[in-house]
């Protein structure tokens, strides 16, 4: 019997693809590589996921898990082909414990659905990823994302009190219901980032939080971006804690503008910053911010009208589609996209990336979560020119020295994949080793993140 027909013993046929099309669709994320599976299986419980790993541990057949395919870096690309689990049918919130602080989901929940079931109980799951109203928990916990409010709430990672994941050899459970938790290796914590490379969760207790009484925001205009970045740095220095705190750069104003139609100031930078918790303190706080940045800034829109900080929100969280309609012919390519340095090199860092884009001609769009020093740098390039590509290349390592020459890292929330490979951190070999024990025939994922030998511009979803 085939491996194929022993999948279908497992999971009925109308959740088993092979089609051309199918295989070819499901072949992308949204980074700028494609590779196609051999096969699509869309599992509904955890058993059927045990039981097609385990089947494809014994046949060493590669296993790539994915969500809504919004990973930047190749992770849910299947460059080995084989099976690839679109998880989006395990789409279960299974428990909402108020009094406990926690919740219960499969990994296909839409992170958007999971805060809208919890509003009803006035709380929330803090993490706010730039794609929310369409990424998955499960694709969140794979790549420790967490976006906008992570200066105040931290990222996934803090949130993942549990989780159920299916190894080659089997179903096991980490972690605990409790808020605490002391009792020997936190094996959740090492899966939240490990981007499917050593098992596929199939469940996650998560922490939940009480939702703010009111927000508030900011908006604050600059003509220079590194005095952006130096208002950021006083921000934090006067020990004042923003619930976000959002850079745009000149590139992304313009594109959200042109593409959205979002009312912006035609300023060179924007600090968006948004002040959340008891009306009185939300007040006070946003007072302090505007002194501290009352001589750099040329101007501090505030609004707590709902509308206003919806459209502003918006257009923040439209940034990086935007910026694929900024020039004719180009593209917002994700290279380089999401590095941290700390808070206070900011602005250095800003400088730096501007001298670099401007060595090589190329239009780089910088944006992102400046409260914790994550910024996302869009590099917009014509993709059908093989020397767009080499300059984006060359901009990109001179990007990451420049990144750990200031004390950062190369990626602050979307992970490592493919794109960002050649600049993985830490002992690598140690990396190896818990991976070989845990994965020894190398299906989970195989070929991403340490294991990856080219260079980023391999597996081009462009011809
Ligand atoms: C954002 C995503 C790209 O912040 O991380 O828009
Ligand atoms: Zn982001």
């Amino acid at each position: 019997m085939g491996v194929l027909d022993k999948i279908y013993e497992i999971v009925s046929k109308d959740r088993v693809f092979t089609s051309k099309s199918d295989l070819y669709a499901y072949g992308f994320d949204a980074s700028i590589h494609h590779a196609m599976p051999s096969v699509v299986v869309k599992p509904k419980n955890s058993e059927e996921v045990e039981e097609i790993v385990k089947l494809a541990n014994e046949h060493c057949i590669p296993v790539v898990a994915r969500g809504a395919g919004t990973a930047l870096c190749g992770q849910a690309v299947p460059i080995y082909g084989g099976i690839l689990l679109d998880m989006t049918g395990m789409n279960r919130i299974k428990e909402i414990r108020i009094e406990d602080l926690y919740c219960v989901v499969e990994p296909g929940v839409i992170y958007a659905k999971l805060n809208e079931a919890l509003a009803k109980y006035g709380f929330f799951f803090p993490p706010t990823p730039g794609s929310g109203d369409v990424c998955t928990i499960g694709g969140m916990i794979a790549v420790n994302a967490s976006g906008m409010r992570a200066i105040k709430y931290g990222a996934t990672r803090d949130y993942v009190l549990g989780l159920e994941i299916v190894f080659p050899y089997g179903r096991v459970r980490f972690g605990s219901r409790t808020l605490k938790n002391s009792a020997g290796y936190q094996v959740e914590r090492l899966i939240v980032g490990s981007e499917g490379t050593l098992g596929i969760i199939t469940e996650a207790t998560l922490r939940i939080a009480p939702l703010p009484e009111k927000r508030a925001v900011a908006l604050a205009s600059f003509n220079d971006v590194v005095k952006a970045g130096e208002g950021v740095a006083s921000i934090i220095a006067n020990g004042l804690l923003p619930s976000a705190l959002e850079i745009m750069d000149k590139v992304c104003i313009q594109a959200v503008k042109k593409a959205m139609g979002i009312d912006l100031p035609d300023a060179e930078a924007l600090l968006l910053i948004e002040v959340d918790g008891k009306e009185k303190v939300v007040r006070e706080e946003i007072e302090k911010i505007a002194k501290v940045l009352e001589r750099k800034a040329d101007k501090i829109e505030f609004t707590d009208d709902e509308e206003r900080m919806a459209e502003l929100w918006k257009g923040r969280k439209g940034v990086l589609p935007s910026l694929s309609r900024y020039g004719e012919d180009m593209i917002s390519v994700s290279l380089a996209d999401d590095m941290s340095v700390p808070i206070s090199k900011i602005p250095i860092a800003i400088k730096e990336f501007q001298k670099i884009a401007k060595k090589y001609g190329i239009i780089v769009g910088t944006y992102g979560h400046a409260g914790d020093g994550n910024l996302h740098t869009k590099v917009l390039i014509n993709p059908k020119k093989e020397e767009s590509w080499k300059d984006a290349e060359k901009a990109v390592n001179e990007i990451y020295e420049v990144v750990y020459r200031l004390g950062g890292i190369a990626s602050g929330e979307h992970g490592i994949g493919i794109t960002k490979a050649p600049w993985l951190n830490g002992d690598v070999a140690t990396m190896e080793r818990i991976k070989k024990a845990i994965d020894p025939n190398n299906i989970m994922n195989p070929g991403k993140m340490m294991q990856w030998k080219k260079g980023i511009i391999a597996y081009l979803r462009y011809k």
